[in-house]
This record gives structure tokens, C-alpha cells and sequence, in this order.
């Protein structure tokens, strides 16, 4: 179906023929632009140079231009549907895909749409006043690009619930604008989503770490027999990966300047020069790794043993795995705790599968910090970044109950609080960061702490514009 953009509310889904739900989603629709007002980007804008969705196909979802935030084309765009799909895994593996909910999955498919639809909008509210300090014209523009794709997120799963769940998927869209990162009383669902971003070297770090526990999210959903979900996420992952590039190269910027004022002062007290000491990054790599860590639940979960083998929700890349997609017999080992000690257990791979998922975020996360390591090492420094061990400042799953060094070595309380300060951000690293936050508003200039994308300032920015393009007209 091709996408009709001519319409109020963007669509490749049959809106106007769908006048039930083109009034449901109408009604939800001042709610979605007043929440956009009150929690989006707080810093006022005339226009700022976006990528907008114009198609599903080719280069259509990538057309660039100046636009005013509010006008931007937020719509429900599915990935184009392949009429002989088949599910690839479970119980119904074969049989065709679903373009209806079964009633016995209704309440599960539900949830794990509310969920995966709370974390969009929580995302804007985190980085509500990070365009107050944005370091070049460059990166805002990022940001709101990053904004707004995370606001059209949430449209791809209020239209979900709106299309597929009836009244109750109706107050689940509006609970979505309800809750609120952060709040006492109606906080988001997940941790990792309560958290503050408050200084753009969190910023890199949630868009490398928490935002990629998105994709991997998106990935399983993308594998689901029920076929509009599929195809959501399907296009969705299309847009993430222009977030992932923001935190992967935002982290390498960061790196690279470091390693710089280090190499060329032949010290590692950078902080006096502007820069981010080595041991901050870290710090602050150690935190969000770990509570994106978190996100991924429990080391073994009988709930999503059940999705995989209702057919809800799959594996990473369910179709490339060389097995019966059943697991039915298999094993994997997992995090533990023996005795109270890290170790490690078998259970079943049914159990295990939130494991699984987590190993193959670990896998990939270990690119980027390869990536920052050569960085360092082209400046010719010794130092290295690493992850920290997965038992590591844990709040969710084997080890939420004890402590444990970023090397693995676990902990009394009282080494634990002794060590703390050494391995997570404190409020003099913080803060020390959030000094370094004045904004570089001037077209072509950064801030101190970063390095200018490579190629700047002819090239290196978006769409093959130079670094100092007026991405972003201020109001
Ligand atoms: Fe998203
Ligand atoms: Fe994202």
C-alpha cells in the first residue's frame, strides 16, 4: 500500500478507509502534539534539518529537509508486507504469519507492546533540555533527529493498540502519555528509563548503550508471527540506526579529543584542558552499560519461554540460527549465583532465551569499545576501555543482590562502597561534565571536550552536507 501523506495523520496503513480508527487515533492525536509540547525538546526552534519518512521503500523513509518540529511528518509506516510470510519459530512455526491477534495471545502481545512503547517517549523526556547545551549546531540537530523518530516510535505502537486491542489498547495509548521518566508517581516501566541524561556524554552513552537494547528489543519483536507487529519494528530498526550512529561516533568524538589533549600535553589530567579524562569515560561507560544490562530482565524467565514458543517474540536473527526453532531439548548456560558466588548454571535454552539476547548486546558492544581502544591507540596511548563484567552494579537479575568489582570480583558492602567512586560517576565527575556543557551555537564551531566529526568541516555531517551546514535555525 502506498503511503498517503497528504492526510493529518501520515499513513501507509489504510487510514481513510478506516474511520474507527482514523477517529481513535484523531482523538489521541492533540493528546500525543500537547505531551510533545510540554516534555519534547524544551529549547525553541524555527526549523531544524531532519530526515523525514516519505515512503517505506527506497530512499523515500529518508527524504532531508528544514522543518519546523511540530509539522514533522509523524506517521504510522509499516514495512511492506510479504503476503507469504511464515512463522519461523515455536509452537506455530509454518503456519502462516498473523494479521490479527489470537485471542488466547491478546494480553501478552499487549504488554510487550506497551512496553516496548513506553521506553519511546520516555527517551524525549530524558533529553528534554539536552539542546541547551548541545555542543555544535551538528549535534542538536542529532538530537531532535533522534527526538523525533523516538516520538514517531511511539505513534507506530499507539497505532497497534489503537488498530488491534480495542478499549483497552486505547488506555493503554493514553497511559503511554501518562507516565513520565522520572516521576514519583507514574514513573516509565523500565529503570534504564528513569534515569537522568543530563549532559551529552550521557547522551553518547545512552544512544550507544540503553538505545541499543532498543534494537535488539525491535529485533525479536520483528520475528513475530503476529504480522503487523513485525512490520512495524521492521521499520523501525530502519531509523535506529542512525541513532546508534549518533552514540558510536559521539563516543568516538569524545575518545578522540581525550586521547589528543593527551597525547600532545603527554598527560592524563585532560580535565584542566577541557577534556573528559580517560577514567570518566569509563565511568560513565560502566553505568550505562550496566543498567542497560538490566533491561534485558532476568537471567532465565518462564515468560518469555512461553512468547518464543506461542510465537510472540523470537530471537536475534531467529531465521539465521542454525537450529529446529523449537529449543525444546537444548541447554545454555547462564549467570548464577552458587552459594552466593558468580558463577554460572545450565538450564534450558527455553529459559535461557533473555540470555541469549543479552550475549548477542554484549557481542556488539564490544565492537564499540574495540573501536574507541584503536582510537587510543592510533594516538598512541597505552590506556584501554573495556565493559564491565556482567555482574557489575547489577539491580536486575542473578547478581541484583550482590556487589561486584567491573572485574568481576565480588564484594562485602563495605569494599563495595569503598570502591564505588572509582567505578561509577560521582557527583564531582558529574558535575565536572556538566561544566564543560556551554552550547557552540555558531555554524562549522564545536566545544572544547568533542572532536568535529571526521571530515568536518567540508564534509562529515548529515546527508552529505559539510559539518558546518545550518542544520539547526534557532528561534
Ligand atoms: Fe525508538
Ligand atoms: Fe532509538
Amino acid at each position: 500500500m502506498r503511503p498517503d501523506y497528504a492526510e493529518k495523520i501520515p499513513n501507509n496503513v489504510g487510514l481513510a478507509e478506516d474511520r474507527r480508527l482514523q477517529r481513535a487515533l484523531e482523538s489521541w492525536q492533540p493528546n500525543f502534539l500537547s505531551w510533545w509540547e510540554a516534555m519534547g525538546p524544551a529549547l525553541p526552534t524555527r526549523d531544524v534539518y531532519l530526515r523525514t519518512a516519505t515512503d517505506v521503500r527506497g530512499d523515500g523513509w529518508a527524504t532531508f529537509g528544514h522543518v519546523p518540529m511540530l509539522d514533522y511528518r509523524w506517521g504510522i509506516f509499516l514495512a511492506d508486507r510479504d503476503p507469504g510470510r511464515r512463522i519461523a519459530f515455536g509452537r506455530h512455526q509454518g503456519e502462516p504469519a498473523w494479521q490479527k491477534v489470537p485471542g488466547e495471545y491478546r494480553a501478552e502481545l499487549r504488554r510487550l507492546i506497551v512496553i516496548q512503547g513506553d521506553t519511546e517517549p520516555a527517551s524525549v523526556e530524558q533529553q528534554r533540555n539536552l539542546g541547551a547545551t548541545a555542543p555544535s549546531l551538528y549535534d542538536l540537530r542529532n538530537l531532535f533527529q533522534v527526538n523525533v523518530e523516538e516520538g514517531r516510535h511511539l505513534w507506530a505502537m499507539v497505532y497497534l493498540l489503537h488498530a488491534y486491542f480495542g478499549r483497552e489498547g486505547r488506555e493503554e495509548a493514553e497511559e503511554l502519555l501518562h507516565r513520565n521518566s522520572g516521576s514519583e508517581d507514574s514513573p516509565r516501566i523500565l529503570g534504564a528509563f528513569n534515569e537522568e541524561t543530563p549532559d551529552w556524554l550521557s547522551f553518547f552513552m545512552f544512544t550507544y548503550f540503553t538505545d541499543r537494547d532498543g534494537k535488539y528489543q525491535l529485533g525479536t519483536l520483528k520475528e513475530s508471527a503476529f504480522d503487523p507487529l513485525s512490520r512495524t519494528c521492521e521499520f523501525m530498526l530502519k531509523e535506529e540506526a542512525h541513532h546508534m550512529m549518533v552514540g558510536t561516533t559521539g563516543i568516538d568524538r569524545v575518545v578522540e579529543r581525550t586521547a589528543q589533549v593527551m597525547a600532545e600535553n603527554d598527560t592524563d589530567d585532560v580535565a584542566a584542558r577541557g577534556a573528559i579524562p580517560l577514567p570518566v569515560i569509563q565511568k560513565y561507560l560502566n553505568f550505562h552499560y550496566s543498567v542497560s544490562l538490566d533491561l534485558f530482565g532476568g537471567e532465565t524467565s518462564t515468560n518469555v519461554a512461553n512468547y518464543y514458543t506461542a510465537g510472540l517474540k523470537g530471537r536475534w536473527l531467529e531465521e539465521r540460527r542454525k537450529d529446529d526453532h523449537q529449543l525444546t531439548g537444548d541447554a545454555i548456560m547462564v549467570d548464577a549465583l552458587n552459594d552466593g558466588q558468580i558463577s554460572q548454571a545450565e538450564v534450558s535454552a527455553l529459559a535461557g532465551l533473555n540470555t541469549d539476547l543479552r550475549r548477542e548486546y554484549t557481542a556488539d558492544c564490544a565492537g564499540g569499545v574495540k573501536r574507541w581502544n584503536r582510537i587510543l591507540e592510533a594516538a598512541g596511548l597505552p590506556h584501554r576501555l573495556y565493559l564491565p563484567h556482567s555482574a557489575f552494579n547489577r539491580r536486575v537479575g542473578a547478581f541484583a543482590g550482590i556487589e561486584a568489582s567491573p572485574a568481576g570480583e565480588q564484594l562485602t558492602a563495605a569494599e563495595w562502597a569503598a570502591g564505588r567512586g572509582q567505578w561509577l560517576p560521582t557527583d564531582t565527575d558529574k558535575a565536572f561534565v556538566r561544566s564543560l556543557m556551554h552550547p557552540v551555537r555558531e555554524r562549522g564551531k564545536i566545544a572544547a571536550w568533542v572532536a568535529p566529526p571526521r571530515g568536518a568541516p567540508r564534509g562529515g555531517g548529515i546527508n552529505d552536507q559539510p559539518f558546518d551546514y545550518d542544520y539547526v535555525h534557532l528561534a
